[in-house]
Parts: C-alpha cells; structure tokens; sequence
C-alpha cells in the first residue's frame, strides 16, 4: 500500500515536471543554423560573460528614459528599447525595458509582435487604445488606458497601441526577454529585402495586385 503511495506520487512528480518542462528554450535570436565545428560560428543565447571582478555598477545602468522619443514619422510614434545592446548586465537576465512615446491624436505603435518576449506596459500619460489578436480563431481585447494603467501583451500574438487623444502620450513597458525581437506585420509583409512576390499577397489579402505593388512602393523604403 505504501509502496502503491508512492509510485503515485512518483508518477505526479514525473507528469508535473514534465508539464511544467514541457517547452523548447527560449532563444535570444530569430535563427540558430546547426554547424559542426566552431570555426565558422558564432556563440548564441546570450552573449560572452564579462569576469565578475571586473564587472562594475554602469554595467547594469542606462540614463536618459526621461528623454521622450522624437515622434516626427509616418507612425507618429517612437520606442526608446533598453536591452542587452545597451545595458550589458541584462544578459541572461531574461528582462529588458522600453519607453514609448505617442503623437497627439493618431501616433501609433503599428500592429507588431514581439517574438520573445510578454510584455507588460504601463501608462504614465496621455489616452491609449491598446488591443492584441489570439492565435486562430483570432479573437480581439482591446481596452482605453489612462495614466497609471497596466495592460499584459502575452508574447508571440500580434498587438498595437494607439493614441485617441489630443495630448501626447507616454508609457513604459517590460518585456521578458533580454533581447525581444520586433516584427511590425505592415512592413514584414509588404517591405522586405527582396520583396515577396505580389500574386502571394493579392490571393492572401484578398487585394488587387495594383495595389499590392503599390503597398510594396509604399513600405520599400519606410
Ligand atoms: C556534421 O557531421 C555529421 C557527422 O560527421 C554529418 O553527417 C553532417 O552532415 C555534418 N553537418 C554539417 C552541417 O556539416
Ligand atoms: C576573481 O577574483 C578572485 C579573488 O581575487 C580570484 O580568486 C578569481 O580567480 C578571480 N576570478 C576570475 C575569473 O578572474
Ligand atoms: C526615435 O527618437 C530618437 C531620438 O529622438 C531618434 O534618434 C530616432 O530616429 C527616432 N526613431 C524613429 C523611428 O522615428
């Protein structure tokens, strides 16, 4: 009977874990091709550790989030990200921080996803309409924040933020990952290096090919 007890505990332990395991790793970049030898690679998730009796306090410090972004573009807005790139103490951290700034009326964070990393953002001022899009079927939230809101966007799913009104707009955001990666949807699809082929893009968005290659003209250079 004992012995019955703890085979079942045995196995719940061994079923948990596995749950709780059940998840590739995370990684730091978009790709990581396998190669043989180390001669022709280089070193990823994460970066070379500095030696610790080296390590000093403006390795873990950035200045300037006060500094609004300039929001003078095509978006209206502008994300100051302060990752790994800029602060070298967040590697392997798994933790990174941006501040963004919205032009009054209209400046927008274009629907984007973030490959890496949830991120939780909090505003601080002015009015955001803030939404994401499940995984199929997709299902919009979207909610108005005022200063002193928090809003989560769980990683991976596509999400925008916008401002409904007349004053600037200013949030700040954690992100769970050292470096979280950026896909804006409009310019992935219709402005990279070389361009995907427009008959794809008329059938998938139900678009006349004219104005696909005049999308494509139009995020070329954006
Ligand atoms: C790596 O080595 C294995 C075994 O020698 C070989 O089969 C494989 O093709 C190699 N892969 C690459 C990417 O060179
Ligand atoms: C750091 O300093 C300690 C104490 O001086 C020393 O024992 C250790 O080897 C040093 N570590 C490295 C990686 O240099
Ligand atoms: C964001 O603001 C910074 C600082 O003013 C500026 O250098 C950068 O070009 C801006 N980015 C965009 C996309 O407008």
């Amino acid at each position: 009977m004992k012995g019955a007890h703890f085979l079942v505990a045995f196995l719940l332990l061994v079923l948990s874990s596995s749950y709780v395991f059940a998840y590739d790793p995370s990684s730091l970049q978009d790709f990581c091709v396998a190669i043989n030898g180390s001669k022709d690679g280089v070193f990823v998730n994460g970066k070379f550790c500095k030696n610790p009796n080296l390590t000093v306090a403006e390795d873990f410090f950035f200045p300037g989030l006060n500094v609004p972004g300039n929001t003078g573009n095509r978006v209206g807005s502008n994300v100051t990200l302060v990752n790994v790139d800029r602060i070298p103490g967040l590697n392997t951290l798994g933790i990174s921080l941006a501040r963004l700034d919205f032009a009054p009326y209209g400046g927008l964070n274009p629907p984007h996803i973030h490959p890496r990393g949830t991120e939780i953002l909090v505003v601080v001022e002015g009015t955001l309409y803030v939404g994401f899009v499940t995984s199929n079927p997709n299902r919009l939230f979207t909610k108005v924040l005022y200063p002193g809101d928090v809003f989560v966007f769980p990683i991976g799913l596509i999400h925008f933020q916008f401002n409904i009104a007349k004053t600037n707009a200013v949030a700040f955001a954690g992100l769970s990952s050292q470096n979280p990666g950026v896909i804006t949807i409009a310019d992935a699809i219709f402005g990279p290096k070389p361009p995907i082929n427009p008959d794809v893009l008329a059938k998938a968005f139900q678009l006349d090919k004219d104005m696909v290659e005049k999308l494509q003209k139009l995020f070329e250079n954006a």
